[in-house]
């Protein structure tokens, strides 16, 4: 656990902050019991990304990566958002506009806490995208066999997820970076700073000027570029920040 005077330091922070962005990852779910990526139990210690999180891997075979979405949506169903989730809701209801959330995560938990304002740059669990008019829809429901297809064209659906391989949608990116620019805190949570786009952010925000603030777990590879970093579950930790400097 940090330090109470280093939790005093990230409030302090907070208050004088005028516009404040906050990254999420995968450790910010784990709390809730949403396995993460990379972790002692994370998915791609049992999974080949390879095998089920490329363009290729759906072209080749369709079913399976549709079998092992459905296997995380049945998982993800069953979880509900944490008090990390919950504190980030806070916090956008107190910064309103001012404020703006990019989660990496497609479990939707933000979402289901209430977030409004945000980003899933990796796309949405619950959503899917025709391969063949683009369209996108919430569907919570994929029986399978068959494979689903679109309504309005009948070519395949897929899961709505930026794949390993896959660039991250134009107008996301642009909300993003402005975020990143334009923040006089960013506070990132629960990921381990790997997967870029997002492993590049927290340097983008601390050029523009930001102070850079982490939570996590563990150490990660960006602890010694950010100002503050705090070690401990974001359960305990982010709910912390909720009180007065
Ligand atoms: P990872 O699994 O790579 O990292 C999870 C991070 O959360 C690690 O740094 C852990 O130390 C930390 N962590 C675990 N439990 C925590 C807790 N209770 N409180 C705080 N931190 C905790 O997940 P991401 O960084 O989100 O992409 O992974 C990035 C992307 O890689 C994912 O979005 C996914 C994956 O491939 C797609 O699905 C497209």
């Amino acid at each position: 656990m940090p330090t109470d005077d280093h939790i005093l330091l990230a409030r302090r922070h907070l208050a004088a902050a005028r516009k404040l962005t906050i990254l999420t990852g995968a450790g910010i779910s784990a709390d809730s019991g949403v396995p993460t990526f990379r972790g002692a139990d994370g998915l791609w210690r049992n999974f080949r990304p390879e095998d089920l999180a490329t363009p290729e891997a759906f072209e080749r075979d369709p079913r399976l990566v549709w079998e092992w979405y459905n296997w995380r949506r049945e998982l993800i169903a069953t979880k509900q958002p944490n008090s990390a989730h919950h504190a980030v809701v806070e916090l956008e209801q107190r910064w309103v506009d001012r404020m703006w959330l990019i989660t990496q995560n497609v479990d939707g938990l933000h979402r289901a806490a209430g977030s409004q304002r945000l980003s899933e740059i990796h796309g949405n669990i619950w959503k899917v995208r025709c391969t063949g008019c683009g369209v996108v829809s919430e569907n919570r429901e994929i029986p399978l066999p068959p494979l689903p297809t679109c309504r309005l064209c009948q070519a395949l659906l897929r899961p709505h997820i930026v794949w390993f391989g896959e660039s991250l949608w134009e107008e996301e990116i642009h909300r993003c970076d402005e975020a990143l620019r334009d923040c006089d805190v960013f506070l990132v949570i629960g990921t381990s700073g790997v997967v870029y786009p997002a492993a590049g952010f927290a340097s983008v925000a601390k050029e523009a000027g930001a102070m850079v603030i982490e939570i996590n777990l563990d150490r990660t590879p960006q602890s010694n570029l950010v100002d503050l970093s705090l070690q401990g579950r974001a359960k305990d930790l982010v709910p912390l920040l909720l009180y007065p400097a």
